[in-house]
Parts: C-alpha cells; sequence; structure tokens
C-alpha cells in the first residue's frame, strides 16, 4: 500500500535502485527536519503512509529478574584498579585506555536526575513524563574494556570548570546531550538561563557559583547554510551549502569557549545544493535541477575536512572535541513507514549492524579526525575525537519511540503514534557520554 500511494506521486519503475536510493534519502531527510525540529506540528505527524504501530507491552518484570539475563561479565581488570577518585587522580594510568570499546554493565543506582529533578528535559525526550512504562534502559552504565571508568561527578566537575565557557556545537542531538550534562550538575547548582535566540535553539546557562556558562549553538552543518524550511519543517527549497564557509553562528564566538564539542551528521543527508567560492559546485538529491549528482557523501567529507582544517589550524588554547554523529534504531520500518524502537535493553555487539548510510558518515568522520589529527599535535592543537556511534549502537532502547509525546496512546493502543528512535531518552545513555568527557578531561 505504501509503495502504491509512492507510485502515484513518483512514478517509476521499481526497477530502477538509483530512484529507489534517492527516494529514501528523500524521505530520510525528512525524517530527519521533522525529528531534529522543537516542535511538530499536528499536520506534519500525519504521515500520508500507513503507521504500522507495534504495541508496547505490559511492564516488564521486576528489574533484579531481568538484569540477571543480561549481565555480562564485569572486565576483570575492573578489579585492579583504584576505586576512589583522590587515587585516580594521582595514580599515572595507561594512556592508551580505549573509552570506546566496553560494555554496558548493569547499574543498579541508575540515574543521578529525574525528570522530577530537573526541569530541564524538553518534553519530546521527556519519556518517564511521557508515560515509557518500562525503566531497564535507567539501569545501565557504560564499563570501557581497559580502564575503570566513574561516574561523572558533578561537583568536581564544578570545581574544576570555574570561569570557563562550553560549547556544544550541532544539531538537536547536541541540544539533547547539554540537557543532560545541565541535569547532572543541576544535582549540585542550577543553571540560570541567561541567552537564547527566538526559536530556542541557541541557548546560554550559567552556573553562578562556578562562573561556569554553557551555551549550545544549532550549527546543524557546522559550514554556512541557508535552509528554507518554515516552523513545521517543510522545505521550499534545497538548502544550500557552502562547503567552504563556516558558519559564523558559531565561528564567531570561537575563540571565546574553553572547551567545545562539535558534532554533525544527518543534515547532510538533505537535498542540497552545494557550493565553493559562491560557484555552484553541483547537488545533492536534486532531480529538477540540472546540476551534477555529486552525494552527500562528497559534501560531507568537504565540510569535515573545513572545519577540522580551521580547528587544527585555529591557535586555539582550550580542549576540542569532535563528537561523532550517532546511529538511529528505527526496527521494521523507517520514521515514516512505522519504524518503531521497542526494545528494553541493551544489546551485544553484532547484534544488530549499523545501517548503511550511518556507517558511511561514520567512516568520514573516522577518516576525517585521523588526518586532521595529526596535523592538531603538530600544531599543538587540543582536537579530540569523542566516538559514541558504536557504544550508542548498542542502545536501541534509549530512544523515546512513541514516548516522544505525552500519553502517545492515550486514544487507544491503536493510535496513529510517530516514534522517535534518533534522539534518546532523559535520563538516559546519553548521560553516559558525559562520564566519559569527564574522564577524558581528568586523565587524558
Ligand atoms: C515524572 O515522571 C513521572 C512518571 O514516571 C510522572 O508521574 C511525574 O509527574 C513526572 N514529573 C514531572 C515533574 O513531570
Ligand atoms: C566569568 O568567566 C568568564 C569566562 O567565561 C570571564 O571572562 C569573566 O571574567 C568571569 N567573571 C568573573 C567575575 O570572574
Ligand atoms: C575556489 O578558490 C580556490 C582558491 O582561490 C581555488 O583553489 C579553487 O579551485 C576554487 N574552487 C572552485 C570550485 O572554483
Amino acid at each position: 500500500m505504501r509503495m502504491d500511494s509512492l507510485k502515484q506521486k513518483f512514478p517509476f519503475n521499481h526497477k530502477n535502485l538509483f530512484l529507489k536510493f534517492v527516494l529514501t534519502i528523500f524521505f530520510l531527510g525528512l525524517a530527519f527536519r521533522i525529528l531534529f525540529f522543537h516542535s511538530l506540528s499536528p499536520p506534519v505527524l500525519e504521515s500520508p503512509f500507513p503507521q504500522k504501530v507495534t504495541l508496547p507491552e505490559p511492564l516488564n518484570p521486576p528489574l533484579s529478574s531481568t538484569l540477571s539475563q543480561h549481565v555480562p561479565q564485569p572486565p576483570p581488570v575492573l578489579q585492579h584498579l583504584p576505586q576512589t577518585q583522590d587515587q585516580l587522580s594521582h595514580t599515572p594510568r595507561s594512556e592508551k585506555c580505549d573509552y570506546f570499546s566496553g560494555d554496558w554493565v548493569p547499574n543498579p543506582s541508575g540515574p543521578v536526575y529525574t525528570n522530577d529533578s530537573c526541569d530541564l528535559i524538553e518534553s519530546h525526550q521527556n519519556c518517564l513524563k511521557n508515560g515509557r512504562p518500562d525503566r531497564e534502559f535507567l539501569y545501565w552504565k557504560w564499563a570501557p574494556r581497559e580502564c575503570d571508568l566513574p561516574q561523572f561527578d558533578p561537583q568536581r566537575f564544578l570545581n574544576m570548570m570555574r570561569n570557563k565557557a562550553w560549547a556544544l556545537i550541532g544539531d538537536s542531538i547536541s541540544r539533547n546531550h547539554v540537557q543532560s550534562l545541565l541535569c547532572i550538575l543541576s544535582k549540585v547548582e542550577q543553571p540560570v538561563l541567561v541567552y537564547h535566540d527566538e526559536e530556542y535553539k541557541c541557548k546560554s546557562w550559567n552556573f553562578p557559583s562556578y562562573n561556569l556558562s554553557v551555551s549550545v549553538i544549532w550549527s546543524p552543518f557546522l559550514v554556512e547554510a541557508a535552509i528554507f524550511e518554515d516552523i513545521n519543517g517543510v522545505s521550499s527549497s534545497e538548502v544550500e551549502l557552502h562547503l567552504d564557509k563556516l558558519d559564523s553562528k558559531w565561528k564567531d564566538q570561537y575563540l571565546d569557549f574553553d572547551y567545545i564539542i562539535f558534532s554533525t551528521g544527518k543534515w547532510f543527508l538533505k537535498s542540497a545544493i552545494y557550493y565553493e567560492n559562491d560557484t555552484i559546485l553541483g547537488c545533492h538529491s536534486c532531480p529538477k535541477r540540472n546540476l551534477a549528482e555529486l552525494g552527500f557523501k562528497f559534501a560531507y567529507r568537504k565540510a569535515l575536512k573545513f572545519v577540522m582544517n580551521f580547528v587544527v589550524s585555529s591557535n586555539h588554547k582550550g580542549l576540542i572535541f569532535f563528537r561523532s554523529f550517532t546511529p538511529d534504531h528505527f526496527e521494521n520500518g523507517e520514521w515514516f513507514s512505522g519504524g518503531t524502537c521497542n526494545r528494553k535493553a541493551p544489546i551485544k555487539e553484532g547484534e544488530m549492524e549499523m545501517k548503511y548510510l550511518n556507517k558511511m558518515l561514520h567512516d568520514i568522520e573516522l577518516e576525517e579526525f585521523g588526518k586532521a589529527a595529526s596535523k592538531a599535535s603538530r600544531n599543538g592543537v587540543n582536537f579530540k575525537l569523542v566516538d559514541f556511534a558504536s557504544l550508542s549502537q548498542l542502545r536501541p532502547d534509549g530512544h523515546p519511540g512513541p514516548y516522544r509525546q505525552f500519553h502517545p496512546f492515550e486514544k487507544g493502543q491503536n493510535a496513529k503514534v510517530q516514534n522517535d528512535c534518533l534522539h534518546w531518552c532523559l535520563p538516559g545513555p546519553i548521560d553516559s557520554w558525559n562520564d566519559i568527557i569527564m574522564e577524558m578531561i581528568v586523565n587524558g
């Protein structure tokens, strides 16, 4: 039925793989446009496609019994590592700890904040408030195989970050991430919102007793982009992307920040016209234009190269992270064809491969970061990769799914519900990202 309705709109020979691919990209673009926007108005929700909504299962068995089935053996090395913060900071540790290979292990103490203790959680990610019935997804923490990873200590962080300025720069996943950081820190002190733009996409907070500022800057491409979308995320024209110009939204403040976490990703899948020197190079997914199709991989690589080259040549004296983009977990369909994410617990490595598109973006990131990193060390710029893609791939249980909306099944279990299998519930797996970042700051 879905294909039938598609064919009426886009007549094509269904053996034509190229067109199929273009169409997939088009709908993926639409998905991200919708999911990445702060609010989603009812008309956009009404997808033209029939929704296959899998019903949420009744409440899980008690946590203790479900946990025991999933308990991976704790890595033996954990037992030999010093346990306290003080010991940790004085013990020279393996320079080579790979924080990004490990396992999700049970964490009976659960998250440090809740939807009641933190009022900074956006409604679309406030899964418990929205009625998500299962709780097991809250009781896991990331454990690297090679070293101990202590839980993020907000008091310690605030003490270290007196008079410092942080910025998270990227798309709505960066906004998702900043909420996690703020919620953890709010256990010690409540941040004060000191700035927001009209659409609340760029915001800054201050922790008054520490004069720590934390900003989130919405710059989904990192490079300059003209985006022609209305408030519902409905696009009237292709994005115009300047692959050789930095987005002034962050560039103008770049040197004011002591710590920066850059990330980007999914917006590059959208239909776009690519520019260099203000001249059109070609486009991606623009069948109506008489332009060369260059593909999003071309643009992603070029934009990352340009941004990273700026960073490693910039004389920045602080610490700059590049965060790899994190995969979605729509299963049994995509966002527009009833894809869902109903899992209740982490998966094991290899159980679910990263989707092809996600893997392509991730590979480009790793390659470009690798090239930039050697230049960074030559130039004395502190540029680090936080590669959360693989550990996030293991958490299909961590997304809002239908609980991006308040009580989605209020009108009955068959209600049409748009699932979000891309952003992350708060509290949720994304909180572990901060454990790792903290550890990289403290121990390198
Ligand atoms: C937090 O979530 C619970 C459901 O788990 C809900 O009853 C409560 O009202 C929520 N609190 C806030 C402040 O939204
Ligand atoms: C607060 O921190 C900023 C840097 O983020 C610094 O410029 C400013 O002087 C600090 N204010 C005080 C009162 O120390
Ligand atoms: C843009 O300008 C640079 C430097 O002037 C040049 O090397 C490059 O080839 C130009 N690119 C295009 C597409 O014109």
